[in-house]
């Protein structure tokens, strides 16, 4: 079957988290995506958290599934002579290395655009270029704080808090695959590349912005009625930390089910959508809120709304979450069971849709790792495993012109 990237060849110049995601997911959608890997070791990732000796790390096969992989020490003469050679006859870079590496390695924009004018050259780093912490290395985490999120994320008592979505790096590889497509649109149009780049900072920035939505109410009126600090606690000039409320206009809170004191995930999302008011209290058992004008507008339940989550966490008291949400499904409240990794890891319905998938590792056998998030009615989305280092090296090399005798000579030198 044709892929959608059928035909495009990225030079998978990444490692870690964000670059990864990135290359992995247009390698999904049909990209021939060849990582360049220093030999002997590889991505920081095939060693880090490994759980079989030997063996790539789980962090690394969840990241660069559908890739070939290509050793090369693009720091000695005869590497660089055959990132050269790649970089002539393929259509886009990808790469996050610390500020500056690729400049020192001699392959700065200016050198790339020399050597293939079609080239796209794909950049994360922590902060945008000319961002007074432009020069800075950056991980997960530390974008999640430069971003808005940490500092709106946790309760209101305890320190900022980051998530586990990894919103600075796989979120930042997202965003940049997104660019990359945006300029291979335009190099069809213009016939020339183009260097497009995605700093974590901005990218989780641009996952905040409710948050920086509030920030602008709050500068104006000084408090944020779907915040739990509205009405009875104070506001500070900053948005707080919300603990669980909703984001929106409709509150919700994270409420304990049936076995919460020794199960850590036996709880659900509720969210009190305004317009399902009526829906909502019959399936709680509480007709009489319908028509109370106590209760019947969002305005009047503000000021109760935990009182409210109060009651609904005695509903369901003798209701473990799967059971409570099978009876609000049926009222229409948007609510879902706290899912834990264990539960998603066996979920049918996660694999019957192929978001998460079985494949084969040829040192590790079967694992279990994430399938497209997104589906296509003319694309089937096939995942394999990833590829052990330096994999398909000789292959890569044989199609570069190099033969067996040359190839040799470059392993014998650690070239690759
Ligand atoms: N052959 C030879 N050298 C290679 C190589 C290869 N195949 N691949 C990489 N290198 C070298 C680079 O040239 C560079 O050398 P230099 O610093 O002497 O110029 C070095 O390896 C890599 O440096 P760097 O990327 O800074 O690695 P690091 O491990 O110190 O830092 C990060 C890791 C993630 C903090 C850093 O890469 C970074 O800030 N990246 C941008 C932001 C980002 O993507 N962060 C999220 C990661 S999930």
């Amino acid at each position: 079957m044709t892929k959608a990237l059928d035909g495009i060849r990225i030079i998978d110049f990444t490692h870690v988290q964000a670059g990864p995601a990135c290359t992995q997911l247009l390698a999904w959608y049909g990209a021939d995506v060849i990582k360049v890997e220093r030999p002997g070791s590889g991505d920081v990732t095939r060693s880090q958290l490994r759980d079989i000796p030997d063996v790539d790390a789980l962090y690394f096969t969840q990241l660069n599934s559908n890739k070939r992989s290509l050793t090369l020490d693009t720091k000695k003469p005869a590497g660089k002579k055959i990132l050269e050679e790649l970089v002539r006859t393929s259509d886009v870079m990808v790469e996050n290395f610390g500020p500056g590496a690729l400049d020192r390695m001699g392959f700065s924009w200016e050198r790339i655009q020399e050597l293939n004018p079609r080239m796209i050259l794909a950049s994360v780093k922590g902060f945008s270029d000319g961002h007074a912490y432009e020069d800075l290395k950056v991980y997960e985490n530390v974008a999640q704080c430069a971003g808005g999120a940490a500092s709106t994320t946790g309760f209101w008592d305890g320190p900022p808090t980051v998530t586990g979505a990894a919103l600075g790096d796989s979120n930042t590889g997202m965003h940049l695959a997104i660019g990359i497509l945006t300029a291979l649109r335009m190099r069809d149009i213009t016939g020339r590349g183009q260097k497009v780049s995605c700093a974590m900072q901005d990218a989780v920035l641009n996952l905040c912005r409710v948050k920086l939505r509030d920030q602008l109410r709050l500068d104006r009126t000084g408090f944020l009625e779907e915040y739990p600090q509205y009405p009875h606690g104070k506001f500070g000039d900053a948005v707080p930390r919300g603990g669980n409320a909703g984001g929106g206009g409709q509150p919700g809170w994270v409420l304990k089910c049936k076995g919460w004191q020794t199960d850590p995930n036996a709880y659900i999302y509720f969210t009190i959508q305004g317009q399902n008011w009526a829906n909502t209290c019959k399936a709680i058992d509480r007709p009489e809120w319908i028509d109370d004008p106590a209760y019947n507008t969002a305005t009047a339940r503000q000021d109760k709304i935990f009182d409210i989550f109060g009651y609904i966490e005695t509903w369901l008291e003798n209701r473990t979450k799967f059971e409570a949400v099978d009876v609000l499904r049926k009222y229409d409240v948007p609510c879902a069971p706290v899912m834990s990794m264990k539960e998603i890891e066996n979920d049918p319905s996660l694999r019957a849709s192929g978001s998460i998938v079985e494949v084969e590792h040829k040192a590790r056998g079967k694992y279990l790792t994430v399938g497209s998030p997104i589906k296509f009615s003319e694309l089937t989305v096939e995942i394999t495993g990833s590829p052990l280092l330096g994999e398909h090296s000789d292959q890569v090399l044989a199609s570069l012109g190099y033969d067996s005798q040359q190839i040799a000579q470059l392993h014998a030198e650690k070239v690759v």
